[in-house]
C-alpha cells in the first residue's frame, strides 16, 4: 500500500504501539516501550505521516491501521518477523551484539554470524517496507542502531528518496567500534542517508572518522557543533551530512501536566502512601544493565548503613519497565536488581514501611507525572544512556524550582543539564556524596539548588522534541 500524501515515512524497529494480549485473550495496542517512541511518535503530530515498523510480538502481520493514540495522520504499516527473526535479529544482533557494543561494553557482545545474515535479511524487508510506502521524491527518516543496513539499501532500491537517519543510542568510541566484524557494512549502510544524527558532536565525529578509516570516504574535517550545519562525508559521487540533534521531550506538555492540581494531588496522596517520608528518591528506567539501577541502590544502601541517610524518614521508589526479557544480560540484571532490594528492605525496613518501593512494571504517562512530582531526588545514573529522556521529562515536569536531578556524566543528557548534580556511576563513595548533599539541599531549600532546578527547567522548556524534530528535518530537507 503506497501513501501518496504523507510528509514523512518514519522506519523504526517498532511501531509505536505493540500488539499485546490481554487476560481476557483479547488483542489490543498498547504504547510500546523506550524512548524512541515517546520522542517521534510527539514529533510527528501535524504531519501526515507513515510508520514502518514491527508490532512486537512475532508472527503477526496485521493490515496498516491508524491509533487514536498517536494520532489519525499517522498510517501505521506493520513489518512481521517470525519467532526465529525475533530471536535472530532483535534480541540477537540488535540486543546482544550492538545494544552491548555501543553501551561501551558494559556487557560482552556476542559476534554471531548467523544471527547477522537473519539481521541482514530483516533489514532488506524494512527496506522494501519503506519502499513500498514511500511516494516519489519522500523524505524517509530511518531510526536507531535495529536498522543502521536500512539507507543504503532503501537507496539502492529508491534513489529518488531524501534518507535520513537518527541513532537514539551513544555512537561507540572508534576503537570499539572496530570490533565489529561486519564494520564496514555499518558504515556503508550509514552512508546511504543523506543525512545521519548522533545525539552529540563526540558520536559524529567518531561516525565521520571511520568513514574515512572504513570506507576511504572524503570528509570535513571542522568541528561539529550542536543543531547545525552539519559536516560532510564524501564518498563515490555522494555526499552524506553528519551532525548533532540531542532529542527532548514535549516540554510543554510536561509542565502543563505538573501544573495541574490534580497531580499536585495525586503527589501528595502518593508521598501519603509511602508514609509521609522527608525525603523521596525516585529512579524510572527500562530494567537494562545500562542504566546503572545496582549502582544507584548500592550508594544508597551505604547511605543507610552509614547512618548518613535515615530509613525512617527516607524511602526510594524504583519503577522499572520489563525489557528484553529472553536475553540473558538482561534476566541476570532483573535478579542482582531484585536481590540487592530485597538485601536493601531485609537490613533497613521495618514493617510496613520497606526502604525501596520497587515496581516491575511500566506505568502510563499520567501516573508518572506525580511520581515525578512527589520525588525529591531524580536519580539518573546510567553507566552509559544515548540521551535519557526520563532526566529531561522530570526537570519538565516540576512545577517550581524545588527537587534534583542527580545526573550521570556518561548520558547524552549530562552536555546540556551542566547544572544537575553530576555523578560518576562507577565512583560508588561520588554517587552517595551526590545524593546525600542532593537530598540535603532540598530538604533545607537551599538557594543553589534552586538556582540549579531553574536553570535546568530553562534549558528543557527551550529546547523541546519540536525543536529536535524540525532542526533534523530542516538539515534533511536541505541536504
Ligand atoms: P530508553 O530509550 O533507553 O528506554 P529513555 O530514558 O531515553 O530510555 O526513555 C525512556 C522512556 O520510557 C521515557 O519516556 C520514560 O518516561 C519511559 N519509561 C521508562 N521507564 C518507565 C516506566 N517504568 N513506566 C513508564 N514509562 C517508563
Ligand atoms: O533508543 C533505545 C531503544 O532501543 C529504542 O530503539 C527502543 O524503542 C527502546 O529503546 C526500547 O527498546 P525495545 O524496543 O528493545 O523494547
Amino acid at each position: 500500500m503506497s501513501s501518496p500524501t504523507v510528509d514523512v515515512v518514519v522506519v523504526a524497529n517498532r511501531l509505536p504501539v505493540d500488539l499485546v494480549t490481554g487476560d481476557d485473550g483479547e488483542q489490543r495496542w498498547q504504547a510500546a516501550p523506550g524512548g524512541l517512541v515517546t520522542a517521534v511518535a510527539p514529533a510527528l503530530r501535524g504531519r501526515r505521516a507513515a510508520w514502518v515498523g514491527w508490532p512486537g510480538v512475532p508472527d503477526a502481520a496485521p493490515d496498516p491501521f491508524a491509533d487514536p493514540a498517536i494520532g489519525e495522520d499517522v498510517t501505521l504499516h506493520p513489518v512481521p518477523l517470525s519467532t526465529d527473526e525475533v530471536a535472530a535479529h532483535y534480541e540477537g544482533a540488535a540486543n546482544a551484539t550492538l545494544w552491548p557494543l555501543y553501551h561501551d561494553l558494559i556487557a560482552a557482545p556476542v559476534y554471531d554470524r548467523d544471527w547477522w545474515e537473519v539481521h541482514r535479511r530483516v533489514n532488506e524487508r524494512f527496506a522494501d517496507a519503506a519502499a513500498a510506502v514511500a511516494s516519489p521524491g519522500a523524505t524517509v527518516w530511518v531510526q536507531d542502531y535495529q536498522l543502521q543496513l536500512v539507507p543504503r539499501m532503501l537507496r539502492e532500491r529508491r534513489p529518488d528518496l531524501r534518507i535520513g537517519f537518527f541513532l537514539h543510542i551513544p555512537f561507540p568510541p572508534v576503537e570499539l567500534f572496530l570490533q565489529l566484524p561486519w564494520r564496514t557494512e555499518v558504515v556503508e549502510g550509514l552512508l546511504g542517508a543523506d543525512l545521519v544524527g548522533f545525539h552529540t558532536p563526540g558520536g559524529a565525529r567518531n561516525f565521520r572518522w571511520l568513514a574515512r578509516r572504513l570506507c576511504g570516504a572524503e570528509i570535513d574535517d571542522g568541528p561539529i557543533g550542536v543543531r547545525e550545519a552539519p559536516g560532510e562525508v564524501r564518498l563515490a559521487g555522494r555526499t552524506t551530512r553528519v551532525g548533532a540533534f540531542p532529542i527532548s521531550v514535549e516540554s510543554a506538555t510536561l509542565a502543563q501536566r505538573g501544573a495541574d492540581p490534580a497531580t499536585a494531588e495525586r503527589a501528595a496522596e502518593l508521598r501519603a502512601e509511602l508514609g509521609d517520608p522527608e525525603t523521596v528518591l525516585l529512579g524510572v528506567d527500562r530494567l537494562d544493565y545500562t542504566k546503572g539501577i545496582g549502582a544507584r541502590l548500592e550508594a544508597f544502601g551505604e547511605l543507610l548503613d552509614a547512618g548518613r541517610l535515615d530509613p525512617a524518614t527516607t524511602v526510594l521508589v524504583q519503577v522499572a519497565t520489563p525489557s528484553r526479557e529472553r536475553v540473558d544480560a538482561y534476566r541476570r540484571t532483573r535478579d542482582e536488581v531484585e536481590r540487592t532490594v530485597g538485601r536493601l528492605n531485609g537490613d533497613h525496613a521495618d514493617l510496613g514501611r520497606p526502604v525501596v518501593h520497587y515496581l516491575h512494571r511500566s506505568l502510563p504517562p499520567a501516573e508518572l507525572a506525580p511520581l515525578y512530582l512527589a520525588a525529591d531526588v531524580m536519580l539518573v545514573t546510567p553507566l552509559r544512556d544515548g540521551m535519557n529522556l526520563v532526566a529531561k521529562e522530570y526537570v519538565a515536569t516540576r512545577p517550581d524550582d524545588s527537587g534534583a536531578l542527580v545526573l550521570s556524566e556518561f548520558t547524552g543528557a549530562a552536555e546540556e543539564l551542566s547544572d544537575a548534580w553530576m555523578i560518576n556511576p562507577y565512583d560508588l563513595d561520588g554517587v552517595a556524596d551526590a545524593i546525600a548533599e542532593a537530598a540535603a539541599a532540598v530538604r533545607s531549600g537551599d538557594d543553589g539548588a534552586h538556582a540549579s532546578m531553574a536553570a535546568l527547567r530553562a534549558q528543557v522548556a527551550d529546547h523541546d522534541v519540536a525543536l529536535w524534530a524540525e532542526t533534523f528535518l530542516a538539515a534533511l530537507g536541505g541536504a
